[in-house]
């Protein structure tokens, strides 16, 4: 795997979030966090449950405002910059639990991906890499969302984050609920469309699956990030493989599976 971006090296940094304070109300859930996302390559950010991650992720996407703190990508400050314009500058975000319109077609969420002006021009581009990408899409495409399996619900979420063009794509749980096969197939697909250039903000709860494909890590616990490395360095760290591996495997031992298919 490519080495990991420095702070010095600022061409290879996409996306940098600095000293992010986030909160709901009265109660904060971020606490000065700061990571980057080197450009081309998938970063992921693990952690407990309520660690603040899928906060971090919505900060990201401008879904939620850090009331203190810097977002900069390729440099430029977008930290007060809408959601919408979050995306048209390509920042691409699925949220966990896929939230698709449960009564709409597999094409018209898709659809849903590129509702800015500047994508619907070549939704019908946008189409064709996605059912390239997914051919099970393709063949679904009349099909509601709701009554696809929860591995094509997924698939379509995927897809429809691809539709706005991404150069950040961001995933949230992606695994979340899957049957083994299944996770297989998306971290497949994950790795697939890094491969095809697109830059990777990865949160997981399957944590050696996660740690596998990214490049870099980060360890955020209770609205902190505590813990940074490459992933070769965060699959050995004690803490890590007591943690969030078990302390009974190996650093290249597939965790167990136990989730059963939606
Ligand atoms: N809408 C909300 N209103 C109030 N508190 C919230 C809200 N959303 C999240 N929180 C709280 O913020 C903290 C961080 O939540 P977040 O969803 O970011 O964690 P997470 O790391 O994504 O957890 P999980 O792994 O369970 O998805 C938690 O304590 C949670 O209860
Ligand atoms: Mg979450």
């Amino acid at each position: 795997m490519a080495e990991p971006q420095t702070s010095t090296d600022r061409s290879a940094t996409l996306l940098s979030a600095q000293n992010l304070e986030v909160s709901y109300g009265a109660t904060q859930v971020l606490w000065g966090v700061t990571f980057s996302v080197a450009r081309g390559k998938i970063t992921c950010i693990i952690g407990a449950n309520g660690a603040g991650k899928t906060t971090a992720l919505n900060t990201v996407a401008g879904v939620l405002r850090a009331k203190r703190g810097q977002l900069l990508l390729n440099g430029d400050d977008i930290t007060a910059i809408s959601t919408r314009g979050r995306v048209k500058r390509h920042i691409s975000l699925v949220p966990e639990g896929r939230q698709l319109w449960p009564g709409m077609s597999v094409e018209e969420n898709l659809l849903m991906g590129c509702f800015l002006p500047q994508f619907r021009q070549r939704s019908q581009a946008g189409l064709a890499r996605v059912y390239e990408l997914f051919p099970r899409l393709k063949e679904r495409r009349h099909q509601m969302a709701g009554t696809l399996s929860g591995g094509e619900q997924q698939m379509c979420a995927i897809g429809r984050g691809l539709m706005a063009e991404p150069q950040l794509l961001m995933l949230d749980e992606p695994s979340l609920g899957l049957a083994p096969k299944l996770v297989d197939e998306i971290f497949e697909f994950i790795v697939n469309i890094a491969q095809q250039g697109v830059t990777i903000l990865l949160v997981g709860q399957n944590v050696n699956y996660t740690l596998q494909i990214s490049h870099y890590g980060y360890v955020m616990e209770t609205g902190r990030i505590t813990l940074e490395g490459p992933t070769e360095m965060l699959m050995n760290n004690e803490f890590v493989r007591h943690a969030y591996l078990g302390v009974a495997e190996g650093p290249q031992t597939k965790e167990p599976q136990t989730k059963e298919p939606l």
